[in-house]
């Protein structure tokens, strides 16, 4: 049978990967939203509407009668430290009802919402927690949107029809410009800029993060996923921890995506990124023109204040994906070798030197 899905934040470093993936499957139709207008595919149809602006909502998604699934990655950022993103709540919490509220009463034929929230349902960027990190944990104390998002979906979905999922996430690995939290890009353009100045690929997080376990999600591995949850009957009304199924540690990464580049591993480091690169737009503009790079404007390239909190991590963040295991997701990726097969790929297709 013929699907459609709605794909909410098509364009992010989520939603890009859960569109790829669907339009490959080849039984899906696709429609994504966001601001920004992109192409229309064979199977995938954009629909450029801002869904904080309810006349928009209203005229342009009043059509989508035959959706069957909803997958919901929308996100807005708040300024500052990343940290802080989990309290931006009216946003994130309104763009999720409104999308879900004109898909459902546009038509009958929804089955399932999948929304995806992520390891700060747990606190990961409030300071040391509980791990490995189970679906049954508690909430940490609010704010955090996403449990707003949550009692909103549940409630929302309460006596209908159709289900929901929630995957929560680590540290997406992905390209998608402009996107507020993306690790890869950021890592492989500050070590461009680096080689360039003739300096090694020095560690530029806390000397605690460069040695603690942390845990990153591949975005299509993310989307397999999301395809997963959406259609599994027993994912029905279930959340579910999502990341490649594996931890590392930075110190034994780091020389292997030094290796990437050509350069020696450095030491420990620690700079503010957000502050250190905030005068090298000029730089990569000149090294966009001298190693024929694809252009970007270098804000939209890089989210800074990402990488900062990525690596200003100095805890443990280890979730327990056992749940998704049990449930029917076996897929898992080789997190280290990720990191060298994408960062390979950035420098082939040109998004750096
Ligand atoms: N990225 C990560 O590492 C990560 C890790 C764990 C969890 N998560 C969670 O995953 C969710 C999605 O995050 P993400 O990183 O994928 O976000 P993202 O890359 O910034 O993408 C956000 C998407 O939302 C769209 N959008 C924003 N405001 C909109 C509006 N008013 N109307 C319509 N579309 C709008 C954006 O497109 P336009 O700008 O064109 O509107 C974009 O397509 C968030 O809840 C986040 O916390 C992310």
């Amino acid at each position: 049978m013929q699907k459609k899905a709605v794909v909410v934040g098509a364009l992010g470093v989520i939603g890009r990967y859960i569109v790829e993936k669907l339009v490959a499957e080849g039984d899906w139709q696709v429609v994504g939203l966001s601001r920004r207008p992109e192409k229309n595919s064979p199977r995938y149809t954009h629909v450029s509407v801002d869904l904080l602006n309810t006349r928009d909502v209203a005229k342009k998604l009043k059509g989508l009668s035959d959706v069957t699934h909803v997958f919901y990655a929308a996100f807005q950022a708040s300024p500052g430290n990343a940290a802080g993103y989990a309290s931006n709540i009216a946003p994130n919490r309104d763009m999720l009802a409104n999308a879900v509220t004109a898909v459902d009463r546009a038509g009958k034929s929804l089955q399932r919402v999948v929304l995806v929230t992520g390891t700060k349902y747990y606190g990961t960027h409030l300071g040391p927690m509980k791990t490995p990190m189970r679906e049954t944990d508690p909430r940490h104390m609010p704010p955090n949107y996403y449990f707003d998002q949550i009692d909103w979906l549940t409630a929302y979905q309460h006596g209908k029809k159709w289900s929901w999922a929630e995957l929560r996430p680590q540290t997406l690995c992905g390209f998608a410009p402009g996107t507020a939290m993306s690790i890869l890009p950021a890592i492989a353009v500050y070590a461009a800029i680096s080689k360039e100045l003739g300096l090694p690929l020095r560690f530029p997080g806390k000397p605690g993060a460069w040695s603690t376990i942390y845990q990153v999600t591949e975005s299509a591995h993310f989307a397999s996923a999301c395809l997963w949850a959406a259609t599994e009957p027993r994912a029905a009304n279930q959340a579910y921890n999502i990341t490649n199924g594996d931890y590392f540690r930075w110190r034994n990464v780091w020389p292997r995506i030094a290796a990437v580049f050509g350069m020696k591993p450095g030491d420990v480091q620690t700079i503010s990124l957000t502050q250190h690169m905030a005068d090298k737009a000029d730089l990569w503009a000149a090294m966009t023109r001298k190693y024929g790079l694809r252009r970007f404007d270098f804000d939209q390239l890089v989210a800074w204040p990402f990488a900062d909190y990525v690596f200003g991590s100095d805890w443990d963040v280890m979730s327990d994906v056992t749940k998704s295991r049990l449930h029917g997701f076996h897929d898992v990726v080789d997190s280290e070798a990720m990191f060298e097969r994408m960062l390979k790929r950035f420098r082939r297709e040109k998004i750096v030197p």
